[in-house]
């Protein structure tokens, strides 16, 4: 008997995975030219506004691809991903009692609800969360952007690099993330200060990767918290869980409700125009195209995401 072929794996619908890349691209396709490449970090304007690329990868190994998904791009936000995996890793303090575990309904970088809260961010996917686990970062490591960039080359399976144009051009520019941490500092919310802490979120905010790349990294959310590659528990089925929870409610900003309602996968974006999703125990997934919406999310991933679980009969509802 022979093996079944893993690019055959068929998805609930009954249709190959492999069969249904070309239908979601065929989908976006009339959505090229809507939205805007983000320019308030200088160095992301360069990114081509007609890109798009889609790694889907399942937990046996395979990535199935379509178009520019091998092209490095800035990562941005999806980086607090991992930053909020290796702080549930190693941070043995309270994590919850700094930062929320709910939707902020506002923009990514808005100061107004920070103040109202005594500066504890809604949640770790908001600019300010995630400066907050910059801090906790600190705290528990000696090295905090080694171990960010040693978390996901090990997950990717390769070496991962900040791309230090981008990093630059957003600690040039970052005047909102200052006051955010500022802020956050001022309510003692911050252990350290804010030059000392910023730093490596610009620096996890620039790592350049690739569609593939960031599928594959993801993979564990899918796998009950095990990475496929390695067989290492990256995180315990519980936190796993939790992660992909926070996804799905807080992980595309004030844009979460209509993502739940039109994707209903966890999922986290970035201003680079990558998205990533999961849908645990099946795949995790890579959406690439930089023009975005208002919300900062871009408007052909959402619309691939969306079409790849219309397509495969995936979700988690
Ligand atoms: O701090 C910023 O504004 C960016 N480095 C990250 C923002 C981001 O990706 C939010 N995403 N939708």
């Amino acid at each position: 008997m022979t093996a079944p072929d893993p690019l055959r794996r068929r998805a609930p619908a009954g249709v190959p995975l492999a069969d249904i890349l070309p239908r979601v691209a065929e989908d976006v396709a009339p959505l090229a030219g809507q939205g805007e490449v983000a320019t308030y970090i200088p160095a992301l304007a360069r990114a081509p506004a007609d890109a798009f690329g889609l790694a889907v990868a399942d937990l046996d190994g395979e990535v199935h691809t379509i178009g520019d998904a091998d092209t490095p791009f800035s990562i941005q936000s999806v980086s607090k991903v991992f930053t909020l995996t290796l702080a549930m890793q190693r941070f043995e303090g309270d994590l919850w009692t700094r930062v929320g575990r709910e939707p902020s309904g506002d923009p990514f970088n808005s100061l107004v609800q920070l103040e109202h809260e005594q500066g504890i961010p809604r949640n770790p996917f908001i600019n300010s969360g995630a400066i907050v686990l910059a801090d906790v970062l600190l705290d528990c490591l000696d090295d905090p952007l080694g171990e960010i960039v040693g978390l996901v080359s090990d997950l990717v399976g390769a070496p991962v690099v900040v791309d230090g144009e981008v990093a630059l051009s957003e600690a040039d520019t970052g005047y909102r993330n200052r006051s955010l941490a500022n802020l956050m500092r001022g309510f003692g919310n911050l252990r350290h200060e804010p030059e000392d802490v910023l730093p490596i979120y610009f620096a996890q905010c620039a790592l350049s990767m690739t569609a593939r790349q960031l599928a594959t990294a993801l993979r564990f959310l899918a796998n009950d918290g095990v990475d496929p590659r390695s067989g290492r528990q990256v995180l315990s089925t519980e936190r796993a869980r939790r992660v992909n929870a926070l996804m799905l409610t807080c992980g595309t900003y004030d844009a979460a409700g209509e993502f739940a309602f039109r994707v209903g996968i966890p999922c986290k974006s970035g201003v680079g125009g990558g998205i990533v999703g999961v849908v645990p125990h099946h795949l995790s997934a890579c959406t690439w195209a930089p023009a975005l919406d208002v919300t900062g999310n871009s408007v052909m991933g959402r619309a691939a995401l969306e079409s790849l679980i219309t397509h495969s009969g995936l979700s988690v509802f």
